[in-house]
């Protein structure tokens, strides 16, 4: 069982390359999932977090309802998801009943056990932008605001907290029993380092005021003058869509992806108010274990900056669009995917890098590769892979060499998914593309096949050493599968494969990946009609522009 989430994005704008890169992680992780484990398995989630004050701002400033705009800019995610190809189970949007119900349940169970209590909230005010503004930032900033200079005010007020300090052991104990809870190492021990300082027990609420920027969103069950903080709201999605009979299996999540921004609320908050909800009511929240782990990226930055509205340096959905119209979804993909801000380190945004990649890997690698081996195939044996010709090929010591080669690169690339190291799992995939190419230039079967007419024996070696490619290239296709769905259908297309060896549906029928890829295995290409189909992804120009951009 796999249950995978990304963050649940605010609606106040369009999406960006930064939503569209969260959500493919957890695309391509559950496209892997389904391989690995069946469909059936396997929940992906993700959705729009929509009761924020920005997006009551943004939609004043657009002449629009709150509700109007969210809507509006829902299905721009939605759309953004679809043209990446997301293959999301569900999408969310906290606006929902669905959702809105059970997060009045579980903060109702948290008062009636009194981890949410009514206190007293004082801070260092904005008055101007509405907020409270931490001890830290108020003294970097000279208790002025950092947006006008006013000076701050300290403000008091009633609201619910949150009993944080409460679990303050257990989650310490949480972060040593399950050391990767929180992935990679680096954001690990962040987090680590600002819980030795303490919790404190959070605000979980705001005040209601003729503003109607608060009087969107959920109210404090019994207490219409308080509106459920966004954040508290927002975090509950991940549990109130697979709380229903038929989802509960699916609960709890195996990974949330999500970028450092938002990793104390991932790493600290959510974990607490799981296990507080759980204490609540054992009857009705038995089932709420803790996530398996967080899993935080970096960003995504253009020449070296911070993206941001200011600077006009997004990474545009348009943009991403015009990629994909020269180079094809699946290349897109591939390049958010293997080149992206997946581990502690930013990751630049590069048209040259773009082309480069794609030329190595796509176009003169999967693209190239297979098409060597497909034409061949059709052209000296019909498409049909000859009757024992791929053991006969495995027991020659170049074919042994290939089959190993390729064996310990599927170990490799399952060893990094488990490890959420989705980049190398995929160029593990690349790299069985690579030792295919390297056994075609030491076997030279372009040079035997000139021979075949006059000796019989060199037909039965070209069959067995194109028996192997072919092999290795279904091997390297089930791997490439969840970064370039698109491009991979079309392969097991020409190649006859999509039901029988390499189909993503042997796992739903008890076929383990390891044994789905095993070479030469009971899977493998021991017979098939192969036809040459079309170029999966033709030579880039590195000169070329990219319309639109
Ligand atoms: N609504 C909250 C999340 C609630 S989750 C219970 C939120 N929304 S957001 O719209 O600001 O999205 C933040 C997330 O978008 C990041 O955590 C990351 O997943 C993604 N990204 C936004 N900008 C990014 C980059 N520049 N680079 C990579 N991903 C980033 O926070």
């Amino acid at each position: 069982m796999a249950y995978i989430t990304t963050p649940i994005y605010y609606v106040n704008d369009r999406p960006h390359i930064g939503h569209c890169y969260t959500t493919l992680l957890g695309d391509c992780f559950a496209r892997f999932e389904r391989l690995r484990l069946g469909a059936g398995e396997v929940f992906f989630l993700t959705g729009t977090d929509e009761h924020a004050d920005k997006v009551v701002t943004s939609a004043q400033a657009h002449n629009m309802t709150a509700i109007a705009w969210a809507d509006q800019n829902a299905e721009e995610f939605k759309k953004a998801f679809m043209f990446i190809a997301s293959s999301h189970d569900d999408f969310i949007r906290t606006t929902q009943d669905r959702h809105k119900t059970r997060v009045t349940e579980y903060v109702s169970a948290l008062m009636r056990s009194g981890d949410i209590y009514k206190g007293e909230y004082e801070g260092w005010y904005d008055e101007n932008q509405e907020e409270y503004v931490t001890e830290t930032v108020a003294k970097d900033n000279e208790y002025k605001s950092s947006v006008t200079g006013r000076p701050l005010v300290r403000r008091r007020e009633t609201c619910y907290f949150f009993r944080l300090s409460k679990y303050q052991a257990r989650l310490q104990e949480l972060f040593a029993t399950q050391p990767g809870f929180v992935s990679p190492e680096a954001r690990r021990n962040e987090v680590l380092g600002r819980l030795r300082g303490g919790l404190n027990d959070v605000p979980i609420s705001r005040p209601v005021t003729n503003d109607p920027a608060t009087q969107f969103g959920i109210r404090v069950p019994g207490d219409d003058a308080h509106r459920i903080y966004v954040w508290i709201d927002a975090l509950f999605n991940y549990l109130s869509v697979v709380d229903t009979d038929d989802r509960r299996r699916f609960w709890p999540a195996s990974v949330h992806f999500i970028a450092k921004d938002i990793l104390w609320f991932h790493a600290v908050i959510w974990p607490c108010m799981l296990m507080a909800l759980r204490d609540a009511d054992r009857g009705r929240f038995g089932f709420v274990e803790l996530p398996a782990k967080v899993y935080s990226h970096a960003y995504w930055v253009r020449d070296g900056k911070k993206m941001s509205k200011s600077l006009g340096n997004f990474v545009t959905i348009e943009v991403l669009r015009a990629y994909a119209a020269s180079f094809g979804r699946d290349a897109l993909r591939w390049y958010l995917l293997t080149q992206g801000p997946l581990h502690e380190t930013d990751a630049d945004f590069s048209h040259a890098k773009f082309v480069e990649v794609y030329n190595a890997d796509l176009a003169n690698g999967i693209g190239n590769c297979a098409s060597r081996v497909g034409n061949m195939m059709e052209k000296y044996f019909g498409g049909a892979v000859p009757e024992g010709a791929l053991s006969g090929g495995l027991a020659s010591a170049g074919g042994k060499a290939l089959a190993a080669s390729v064996d310990g690169l599927v170990r490799e690339a399952q060893a990094s998914l488990a490890r959420h190291h989705l980049a190398a799992a995929l160029t593990a995939g690349i790299a069985v593309v690579r030792s295919v190419d390297q056994y075609i230039n030491e076997t030279a079967p372009f040079k035997l096949a000139k021979t075949i007419e006059s000796d019989s024996g060199a037909k039965q070696k070209l069959g067995e050493i194109l028996a192997c490619c072919a092999e290795g290239v279904r091997i390297a296709s089930v791997l490439l599968s969840p970064a370039m769905p698109d491009k991979i259908a079309q392969l097991w297309q020409a190649w006859n494969l999509t039901n029988g060896s390499a189909n993503a549906g042997l796992a739903s029928k008890g076929v383990s990946l390891a044994d789905n890829c095993a070479f030469a295995g009971p899977h493998g290409l021991h017979r098939g009609a192969i036809s040459k189909g079309e170029v999966l992804f033709m030579r880039a120009d590195p000169a070329a522009a990219v319309v639109g951009v």
